[in-house]
């Protein structure tokens, strides 16, 4: 028993002067686990006392024990030691300065996009509307074909769509979300619809093949143009908050008849010419006109009682409008140093 109990008291000394001398806390875990883990040195006498008379067990088993404790508290002692010496190493800069203000952190803003689409939405809520969504992966049937787009129409031109494998396409506007809502609602209805669509087509200062619309939808009885034109003169004003010249032009949409569309005088180069309006000055801003009577049968509502109106808002050219941005492109860049300057603080 005498020699076992030596050599516990052996193993303490040694495992002391290695806690003492280790350098660092990776080499501490590394100790912690050479002596103190299940396959460690310590328990290696404790398994060994299974070969003592039962006699000499109980003060064998207590002297390794309170070695053990011993070590325990020596590493922990150590570990406090080494982690002091690393903070002390950083100097100054763990002391602070309590009445100090803050420091500022530079936190995210709302893309300029995306505050014009909730200021749109606001807008028409204020005005009874409904606000809807719908997915950017449709189907022929919501972006194309109840819309009165006949199979052979140019819209349909693989050089405007992005076709899916499976016959799906992402959605060329924000129309089909006109027919969900006429196909799940009852008239009268006063909806808008606002989100990202897609063409696959050339890019320059005012064309994006990834953009944002916001489309609008009332059906109602004895609708007719000048109920259109009021509520785009409401949204004209509410977004620009002064007078802006406009153009409405006869025009040809096969969802709407008549159709017309809107154009801006440009805010960018205020008329004189830029590339953003192909040096016309006007831009346009969007389409509209009144629900044709096949857009109305094909999702179920009878044209002999129900009439309506729509429009289509490119949503990134009322942004560029805004605030004389030269090129769209800006817009998706993820630029920082462009979208910083549009701060707005992230809420809700
Ligand atoms: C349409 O998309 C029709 N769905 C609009 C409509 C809705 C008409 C309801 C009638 C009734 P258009 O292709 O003209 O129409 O696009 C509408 C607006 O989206 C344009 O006036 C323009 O502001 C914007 N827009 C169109 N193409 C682009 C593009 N490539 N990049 C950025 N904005 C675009």
């Amino acid at each position: 028993m005498a020699e076992m109990l030596d050599r516990i008291q052996e193993l303490a000394r040694e495992a002391e002067a290695a806690v003492a001398a280790a350098p660092s806390v990776e080499a501490l875990e590394a100790l912690r686990t050479a002596w103190l883990g299940r396959s460690g040195r310590l328990q290696e006498v404790l398994r060994a006392l299974g070969t003592l008379p039962p006699a000499e067990r109980g003060p064998v088993g207590r002297a390794a024990n309170d070695v053990k404790e011993a070590v325990t508290s020596r590493l922990e002692a150590r570990l406090g030691e080494l982690r002091a010496a690393a903070e002390g190493a950083l100097g100054d800069a763990r002391w602070v300065d309590a009445t100090m203000p803050g420091a500022r952190r530079g936190g995210g803003t709302l893309h300029p996009v995306t505050q014009m689409r909730r200021e749109l939405e606001e807008l028409f809520l204020s005005m009874g509307f409904s606000i809807l969504d719908g997915p950017w992966v449709e189907d022929d049937r919501h972006n194309f074909e109840a819309l009165n787009v006949a199979k052979d129409h140019p819209a349909r031109d693989a050089q405007d769509t992005f076709w899916l494998e499976d016959g799906h396409l992402l959605r060329t506007h924000t129309s089909p979300v006109q027919v969900r809502a006429m196909e799940t609602r009852k008239p009268p209805i006063r909806a808008v619809a606002a989100g990202r669509v897609f063409r696959n087509e050339a890019l320059d200062a005012s064309h994006e093949n990834t953009f944002h619309q916001i489309e609008g939808l009332v059906v109602e009885r004895d609708v007719n143009v000048g109920h259109l034109v009021h509520t785009l003169k409401t949204l004209l004003s509410a977004v620009f908050g002064r007078d802006v010249e406009v153009r409405l032009r006869p025009s040809f949409f096969p969802f709407t008849e008549p159709s017309f569309e809107l154009d801006l005088r440009c805010l960018v180069c205020e008329g004189k010419g830029c590339p953003v309006c192909k040096r016309s000055g006007w831009v346009e801003l969007l389409g509209c006109g009144l629900v044709h009577p096949n857009v109305l049968r094909a999702c179920g509502v009878d044209p002999a009682t129900w009439s309506g109106f729509a429009f289509g808002l490119g949503i990134d050219r009322l942004v560029m409008m805004r605030h004389g941005i030269e090129d769209i492109r800006w817009l998706m860049s993820g630029d920082l140093r462009f979208l910083s300057q549009f701060g707005a603080g992230v809420s809700g």
